[in-house]
């Protein structure tokens, strides 16, 4: 998403416009490498370069990126002990942003980062019902009872709330696609434990109607595009 350099400039370094053509005049501050004296020309904060006395100025924000969750990662900014997904992004700031709901550290496949509140709320938050979808391998075949189970919902271990209704469909005896609307802790892995089984592998492929990019490998990233970003609200 494009916008003027000045705007820009203010916003990711608190400077006020009348300094930053001041500081353009000076020869201070470059894009792509070429000095920039229009304040109004249009930069796209995620491919082109804004630099400030040679230092390249992050984005202002707010940012959202979409995230091939390795085995092994937690889904958090900070961890003492394992490594992060905010770990992966090779971005300023990095540490701003926040998974939009967890992932087990088993578990592979998208996640979302955003620094923009309101945006993770609309995905994390139950009352919007937004849909989640999951690739399960499991130790023992799944019964095809299983499907109207998932519809009805189950009684999870130690909570009175059945589950809401859940789609299931078996790819074969011991794969099946899991659609949920809810986030409960380790709700799909308990969800399969409700009926004897349990689940060996877990990713996650879609969000609402987010798609992990198939071009993205375990530990990538990339921007999400407006189209994506604002699926959210639809
Ligand atoms: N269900 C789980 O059991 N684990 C996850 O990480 C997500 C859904």
């Amino acid at each position: 998403m494009s916008m003027r350099l000045d705007k820009y400039l203010s916003q990711a370094t608190g400077i006020s416009r009348k300094d930053i053509r001041r500081l353009m005049r000076r020869d201070e501050i470059s894009v792509n490498g070429e000095p920039a004296h229009d304040p109004a020309l249009h930069v796209d904060p995620e491919t082109d370069v804004v630099c400030l006395y040679d230092e390249p100025v992050g984005a202002p924000g707010p940012r959202y990126l979409m995230v091939f969750k390795p085995e092994g990662y937690v889904s958090a900014s900070d961890d003492p002990t394992h490594p992060t997904v905010n770990s992966l992004v090779d971005l300023p700031r990095a540490e701003q942003l926040h998974c939009c709901g967890r992932l087990d550290i088993d578990a592979t496949g998208l996640v979302l980062l955003t620094d923009d509140g309101q945006w993770s709320h609309r995905i994390t938050s139950p009352r919007h019902k937004l849909a989640k979808r999951y690739r399960v391998r499991t130790a023992d075949p799944i019964d095809a009872t299983a499907v109207q189970a998932f519809e009805e919902g189950l009684k999870l271990h130690g909570e009175l709330k059945r589950t809401r209704p859940a789609k299931l469909e078996i790819l074969s005896a011991r794969e099946a696609i899991v659609e949920l609307a809810e986030g409960r802790y380790h709700q799909v892995k308990r969800m399969f434990a409700a009926l004897g089984n349990r689940v060996l592998t877990l990713h996650r492929d879609r969000i609402g109607n987010i798609d992990l990019d198939p071009a993205l490998e375990p530990g990538e990233y990339r921007f999400l595009t407006e189209s994506e970003i604002n699926s959210i609200f639809s």
